[in-house]
């Protein structure tokens, strides 16, 4: 039997396909939901890990819905970091390999690069002050540990916590059903398959580096150009194009980064790099999920 492994969070739209994948791999994996381990309570989370000790846990558990943690920052914290805080403790004690999904949110989008493992954090919202006291509390609690910040996540499950499909569906959606879109062209990032960070964590559950990994599909765009290359896709005309996605600001109120493209300097030292630029990550993705 390979190694046991445990998945946090594995109901959500990135823990879906990271346990279909290893457990397609033959690995075998638990997926407790959030009812059988409730990161929030210190004493679920230790009587869980304890009574199985996996040898590897990937925590996927996470509150990102930005307007959510502006309003509520104390359950933010409690589940972005304090909970973080209490299982990278626990997986220290019985020396299980722990990975911690982040984001890009962590930087305040100045850099007009993409950000590197080395670049300075400074979130401007609650949500990446909470996944960066989450990252610290693991870098300073467990040295077997290791961050991976993930980044504009799509994927075939709904995200749990926003209760919506992503991004890339919905437009495709809308697209399809002939609505108008106003997308932001302003805000940068880098677009990433959940099934090809699935894919990854093959990889890095297997050699276990430590520290901070970037892990993204490799590239950037903005929204407007993401939803043009997904209209594209559907074969639209350019002049369809033009009518159905019109350039806009975005009408959230909470403050994100203008640029958090992310590259993935890490993955490629470690010669680990199995991420494909964002295109072609997004017409597979788009070929194998239909509506
Ligand atoms: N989505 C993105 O675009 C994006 C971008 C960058 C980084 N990330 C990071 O990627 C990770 C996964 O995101 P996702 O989009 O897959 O999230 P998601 O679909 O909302 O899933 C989150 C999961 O966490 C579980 N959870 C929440 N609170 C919990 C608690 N107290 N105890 C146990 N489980 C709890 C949820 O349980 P239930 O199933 O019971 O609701 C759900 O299964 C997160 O760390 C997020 O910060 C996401």
């Amino acid at each position: 039997m390979k190694h046991l492994g445990l998945v946090i969070g594995a109901a959500g739209m990135l823990g879906t396909d990271i346990v279909r994948n290893f457990r397609k791999l033959g690995y075998t994996v638990l997926s407790p939901t959030r009812g059988e381990i409730d990161i929030s309570n210190a004493s679920s989370l230790q009587k869980f890990i304890t009574e199985y000790r996996p040898q590897w846990v990937i925590n996927c558990a996470a509150k990102h819905d930005l307007e959510f943690c502006e309003k509520n920052l104390n359950t933010a914290i409690e589940i972005n970091a304090n909970a973080v805080n209490t299982l990278a403790q626990i997986c220290a004690k019985i020396n299980s390999y722990l990975i911690h999904i982040s984001t890009d949110y962590v930087f305040d989008g100045a850099k007009g690069q993409p950000y590197l493992e080395t670049d300075e954090p400074n979130p401007l919202n609650n949500y990446g002050v909470t996944k960066l006291m989450g990252e610290n509390f693991v870098l300073e609690k467990n040295g077997n540990a290791l961050i991976l910040r993930v980044a504009a996540l799509f994927g075939s499950s709904i995200s749990r916590d926003k209760g919506l499909h992503c991004f890339v569906d919905r437009m495709r959606q809308k697209l399809i059903l002939g609505e108008k879109l106003t997308v932001n062209k302003k805000q940068n990032m880098s677009p990433t398959s959940t099934i090809e960070i699935a894919n990854q964590l093959i990889s890095l559950v297997r050699e276990q580096p430590t520290g901070i990994v970037h892990c993204v599909n490799n590239g950037f765009t903005n929204y407007y150009d993401l939803t043009y290359q997904i209209a594209r896709y559907l074969n639209f005309t350019p002049s369809r194009i033009r009518t159905q996605i019109i350039q806009g600001e975005t009408t959230n109120w909470v403050r994100r980064p203008l640029n958090s493209a992310l590259e993935n300097r890490r993955l490629n030292e470690l010669n680990l790099n199995s991420m494909q630029d964002w295109e072609i990550a997004l017409h597979e993705y788009l070929k194998v999920n239909t509506l």
